[in-house]
């Protein structure tokens, strides 16, 4: 991967309107779970982009008929499994293989490499199931080798992560009796909500799950993917921090496990309407009109973290913007995501304006940088690639190395900046 993007200082305010893209966490799990169900299934707005595309890929290799549907019946893949960059398909495609009665070995690439695999494959253990993976069972390339039938487990989880909790659900679909999982805080629930769109039952209590086996899923005919929150967040903070904004995003998923971001922003003095709320099966959705607005620090802690887990680089961009001290705590989790964006945010976005400082769960951004034009590393992470993006944009320009990474999530996302500065 090579290529840079320079972004040039945007010289007035984005209006108009932006169709969000498909949401990437609910493409990844339609395709997933209609593998798995009772007849074809028609998915329209699936996320067209590298991450999901690896889900599709992985799926093929399993012997499933995608073209817009799903086929059921997964069988031993005839080569090595590749999920690529994406974190989501291999965790969750773990917990719906560890059941099944063959052997899959799974790759991916050299960030995907780095990234836990632990967390996942300990309970998957519990429950009975062989997993073996390079370093005692903690990074890939990871082997699932069929074993006798799982049993239900009772599971308490470290942290919160939407990716465990549903390889930790699906596999309990196929175990014997009931599986339990338990969060600190509750994560993105997409999977819940769209097991229960395929007939499958799941009990909820604070932040605990329980799943009983399945003797068959019920696939519905359609599932119409929302447009993705975290693809939407780059516009809501542009729009916020360039003056003389106005921005209207169509077709955004507000599940409440994933709008931490409108909490923030709103605390941060954002102008954000949400307009013609309605429903995509179980998924809240709704049209954004966000306006340029002052900003002003903020403080936020673990218990929001998990519903705005991938917005932390962006909303590291309105706090450069905004006026006073903005204090992030609980975010460790970033971590382990693409690259340790952490420390990616402090080394970068300080080539722009010195004014972030790195604790060790966290972030404290001294807020209305003067930015400065530089050039950048992507680390190939998408989501720093594009909230230096937004960042060059409403400073004074950004040349982003290694930018085409935008791909995994949002491919038209240059474009769509480009149709703003007309
Ligand atoms: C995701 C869960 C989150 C998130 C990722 C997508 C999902 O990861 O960061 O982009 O679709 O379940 P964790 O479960 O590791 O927090």
């Amino acid at each position: 991967m090579g290529g840079n993007k320079t972004v040039d200082s945007l010289k007035h305010g984005v209006c108009g309107e932006i169709f969000i893209p498909g949401d990437k966490s609910i493409s990844h799990r339609s395709i997933m779970f209609s593998s798995l169900g009772d007849k074809a299934v028609r998915i329209t707005n699936f996320l067209n982009a590298q991450d999901c595309l690896s889900t599709v890929a992985c799926m093929r290799s399993l012997g499933i008929n995608i073209k817009q549907i799903g086929l059921y019946g997964l069988q031993e893949p005839q080569c090595i499994v590749d999920a690529g960059n994406s974190g989501t398909t291999l965790r969750l495609m773990m917990g719906i293989l560890a059941p099944q009665p063959f052997l899959t070995t799974f790759t991916g690439d050299a960030s995907l490499h780095k990234r836990p695999m632990g967390r996942v494959i300990k309970p998957l253990s519990a429950m009975g199931a062989h997993i073996v993976g390079r370093e005692n069972a903690k990074f890939l390339p990871v082997t699932l080798i069929p074993t006798q039938k799982l049993k239900g487990i009772d599971y308490q989880m470290p942290m919160a992560s939407a990716q465990v909790k549903s390889a930790i659900l699906l596999a309990g679909m196929y175990a014997d009796g009931e599986t339990r999982v338990t969060e600190p805080y509750t994560s993105r629930d997409h999977t819940e909500k769209m097991l229960e769109t395929f007939g499958v039952s799941l009990h909820k209590e604070g932040t605990s799950i329980t799943i009983k086996a399945v003797e068959s899923v019920h696939s519905p005919d359609h599932i119409e993917v929302p447009g993705d929150i975290s693809s939407a967040a780059f516009w809501l903070v542009a729009a916020s921090i360039i003056p003389g904004s106005e921005l209207t995003l169509r077709n955004v998923g507000v599940n409440p496990t994933r709008t931490g971001i409108l909490d923030v922003l709103g605390d941060m003095g954002a102008d954000i309407t949400l307009v013609n709320k309605c429903f995509s099966g179980k998924e809240p959705v709704a049209d954004l009109v966000v306006k340029s607005a002052a900003l002003h620090g903020t403080t936020f802690g673990a218990e929001i973290i998990p519903r705005l887990v991938d917005e932390i680089p962006v909303i590291a961009v309105a706090a450069m913007f905004a006026e006073g001290e903005t204090v992030i705590t609980g975010a460790g989790e970033l971590r382990v995501k693409e690259t340790d964006r952490l420390d990616a945010i402090t080394a970068e976005f300080n080539k722009l304006a010195d004014c972030i400082i790195a604790t060790e769960d966290g972030l404290t951004i001294k807020g209305s940088a003067k930015l400065k034009a530089a050039s950048c590393l992507s680390y190939h992470d998408h989501r720093i690639a594009m909230a230096l993006a937004i960042a060059g944009a409403a400073g004074a320009g950004v040349t982003i190395e290694n930018a085409e990474c935008v791909n995994i999530s949002y491919p038209e996302f240059y474009a769509t900046l480009e149709t703003l500065r007309k």
